[in-house]
C-alpha cells in the first residue's frame, strides 16, 4: 500500500519487537529461578503495537521502523501488512537482530519487560527526512522512546512545523528526558510508573496523578494523560485548570502487557477520525478499547478489531 497524499490518519515513528513471553505464578526475585507454565512469542514493540491498534479500529496507518535481516524481521513485516499497516517505510538492517522483548507475566496479569532494541536503534534522524511527504499528509504522528530520542525529536519537530497533531508516549521513561520533547507533544501519554520517573514524585492514586499531569503541562505539552490501569486515566489540558478522572470498566484481567499501547493507538485513532470529540471523551473511549486488550493473552494478539466493539464507540 503506498502512502498517498491526504490519506493517512496515523503515522508512527517507532519500534518493532518480537515478544518472548513467559507466564509464571509470580514475578521472580533477584537471583531466583522459578518455573513458568506457558511460553508464547508474539508481535510487540510499543510503536508497532500502537500502530496496529489504530489500524484495527479503522485508521489508515504507516510506520517508520527498522527490523533485522532475519526471520523475525521477515515475519514482522508480514504481520504489519496483515494488519493493513503501510510498510513502505519499514526496512531490514543487515548485521543486527530484530528487537526482542523478554516478558514475564504473573497470575494477576502484571508484567515485567526487558527489551534489547537491536535494529530499532539503527533508525536515525536522517531516516525521518525520507518520509516528509507522507508525514505532512498525515493527521496524527505518534512517537515513543524505544528508538533513538534524536529520531523521535526530529519527527516531532517536523510534524509540529506542518501542523500534524503529535502524541508522545515517552516510554521507556528516563529521568533525564530531553525537555524539548514536552514542548513538541500535543498530547503526552504515560502510565503511572513512567509518570513517577519523569516527575520524580509518587503517583499512587488519582489525586497524585492529577497533580503530576498538571505539572507536565507546565513543561510545555498541550495535554497530559496518565493511565492508571484498572482505575482508568487522568486527563489534563491547557485552558482547563481542573484535571479530569476517567474511570475504566472492570474486566477479568488475564494479561496487561501492551494495554497502554492499545490505549495510545485508540487515542490516535479518535484524534484522527473524531476530532469533534472532547479529549476527555476520547480518553473514555480509549479506556474501553484498552480494557478489552487485558482480557486475553499476548500483546497485539489481544487487541480488539472495530468489528468486535460496540458501534457507540465509533
Ligand atoms: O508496551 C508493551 C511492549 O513493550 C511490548 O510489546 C514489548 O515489545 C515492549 O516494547
Amino acid at each position: 500500500m503506498a502512502a498517498r497524499s491526504g490519506v493517512l490518519d496515523v503515522f508512527v515513528v517507532g519500534s518493532c519487537m518480537m515478544d518472548l513471553v513467559s507466564f509464571t505464578p509470580r514475578l521472580p526475585r533477584p537471583g531466583e529461578t522459578i518455573h513458568g507454565n506457558r511460553f508464547i512469542t508474539g508481535f510487540g514493540g510499543k510503536g508497532a503495537n500502537q500502530c496496529v491498534q489504530a489500524s484495527r479500529l479503522g485508521a489508515t496507518t504507516a510506520i517508520l521502523a527498522k527490523v533485522g535481516q532475519d526471520n523475525f524481521g521477515e515475519s514482522y513485516i508480514k504481520n504489519l501488512k496483515e494488519n493493513n499497516v503501510n510498510t513502505d517505510f519499514v526496512s531490514q538492517t543487515d548485521g543486527v537482530s530484530t528487537g526482542v522483548a523478554q516478558i514475564t507475566v504473573d497470575e494477576e496479569g502484571q508484567n515485567s519487560i526487558v527489551i534489547v532494541a537491536g535494529a530499532n536503534l539503527f533508525l536515525r534522524p536522517e531516516d525521518v527526512g525520507r518520509l516528509e511527504e507522507a508525514l505532512v499528509s498525515s493527521k496524527v504522528l505518534v512517537c515513543q522512546l524505544e528508538v533513538r530520542p534524536e529520531t523521535t525529536a526530529r519527527a516531532l519537530r517536523f510534524a509540529r512545523r506542518h501542523g500534524v497533531k503529535t502524541i508522545l508516549n515517552p516510554a521507556p521513561a528516563t529521568e533525564d528526558m530531553d525537555p524539548e520533547l514536552y514542548d513538541l507533544a500535543d498530547i503526552l501519554c504515560v502510565n503511572e510508573t513512567e509518570a513517577e520517573i519523569l516527575a520524580k514524585q509518587p503517583v499512587r492514586n488519582v489525586e497524585e496523578a492529577e497533580t503530576v499531569a498538571l505539572s507536565f503541562l507546565k513543561h510545555g505539552c498541550q495535554a497530559a494523560i496518565i493511565t492508571l490501569g484498572p482505575s482508568g486515566c487522568v486527563v489534563a489540558h491547557n485552558g482547563d485548570p481542573t484535571p479530569h478522572h476517567v474511570p475504566s470498566r472492570s474486566v477479568q484481567v488475564i494479561d496487561t502487557t501492551g494495554a497502554g499501547d492499545s490505549f495510545v493507538g485508540a487515542l490516535a485513532f479518535y484524534l484522527a477520525r473524531r476530532p469533534d470529540l472532547e479529549l476527555v471523551e476520547i480518553a473514555r473511549r480509549a479506556c474501553m478499547v484498552a480494557a478489552v486488550s487485558v482480557t486475553a493473552r499476548g500483546t497485539q494478539s489481544s487487541y480488539p478489531y472495530r468489528s468486535s466493539l460496540p458501534d457507540v464507540l465509533f
